[in-house]
């Protein structure tokens, strides 16, 4: 088994990637941390905890950071519904927080761990930036980070930036920069991580996970498939279990922190600029296997 911790945002493809990674026996996850990110932080932590009570899961959980390091915060409630899992009645959690701020909690999970712990990254980069920069004794500690953030192929916030780097692109540079193994999935990649309707429409029938995951994606994005339905975050933990679905580039990679293309992924695939690689970019996905596999597994949760 691979201790993991994740730092998430829920989020629809939030929930679908803890969905399979908390009930996935080769991986123990020995924590959630929350980020401010596709809705604020009160509720992103709210949706961590009411996915933990879902699964009956005695994991801890950390609330991070309220706001972006340096620019102004801004949601994604458009897409993923006001609360963030719009679609599904959870019941209220009564699931206490862990007192510590989520950085913290953070670095004493990973440097009382026995083994490497790998990171999983799917909200703005806010939590994971301040654990590396105050706490930079974790990093040897870290076995690898994966995130989902970046593009080399068009942004979802504007025409070039994806979402989870745009909301803090400060904290992505640095996270970027700060010598930890990488493995980044981009929107190049996870934007072609789809469910078709038909295959929406048979997870409706794969039992109580099923249907909730059901009601989810019929709300995100007002519900509208018809170009599939896209599970970002999803790629890192399949990735983790399954990683022949994908190609990886070892490349060197950074993201512009000001100016118009904020939070904008610059991967030098060509290597033209001769610096050092930095990152595993995730560059190629067999996405129908992906979504067989997905199905597969969405099928076994109870
Ligand atoms: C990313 O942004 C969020 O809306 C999703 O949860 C995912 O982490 C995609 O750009
Ligand atoms: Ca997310």
């Amino acid at each position: 088994t691979r201790k993991i911790i994740i730092d998430t945002d829920p989020g629809i493809d939030d929930a679908a990637a803890l969905a399979v990674a908390l009930n996935d026996p080769q991986l123990d996850v020995l924590m959630l941390s929350t980020v401010a990110g596709n809705v604020n932080l009160s509720y992103t932590t709210e949706n961590a905890k009411k996915i933990l009570d879902f699964f009956a899961k005695d994991i801890p959980i950390a609330q991070g950071n309220r706001a972006p390091l340096l620019v102004e915060y801004e949601d994604a409630s458009e897409i993923h519904g006001e609360t963030g899992l719009n679609g599904y009645q959870f019941p209220v959690s009564k699931r206490v927080v862990l007192r510590e701020h989520a950085v913290i909690a953070m670095k004493n999970k990973i440097l009382q761990s026995a083994e490497k712990v790998t990171l999983v990254a799917i909200g703005p980069l806010t939590n994971l930036a301040l654990l590396l920069n105050m706490y930079p004794e974790v990093k040897t500690k870290i076995a690898e980070l994966i995130i989902m953030g970046g593009s080399t192929a068009g942004g979802n916030t504007n025409s070039a930036a994806e979402f989870n780097f745009k909301v803090d692109p400060h904290a992505a540079q640095i996270v970027l920069q700060s010598g930890v193994p990488l493995t980044i999935f981009g929107l190049n990649v996870t934007s072609r991580a789809r469910l078709k309707l038909q295959d929406i429409n048979q997870i409706k029938t794969f039992g109580r996970t099923g249907a909730m995951l059901y009601d989810l994606f019929s709300h995100y994005r007002g519900g509208d498939f018809a170009a599939g339905l896209m599970i970002h975050d999803l790629c890192t933990i399949v990735y983790l279990l399954q990683p022949e679905l994908f190609t990886l580039q070892y490349t060197h990679v950074e993201v512009a922190t000001t100016g118009p293309a904020a939070g904008t992924l610059i991967a030098d695939l060509q290597n033209r600029y001769c610096k050092s690689a930095n990152a595993n970019l995730a560059v190629d996905i067999a996405a129908a296997e992906f979504a067989d596999w997905v199905k597969a597994k969405f099928s076994e949760l109870t």
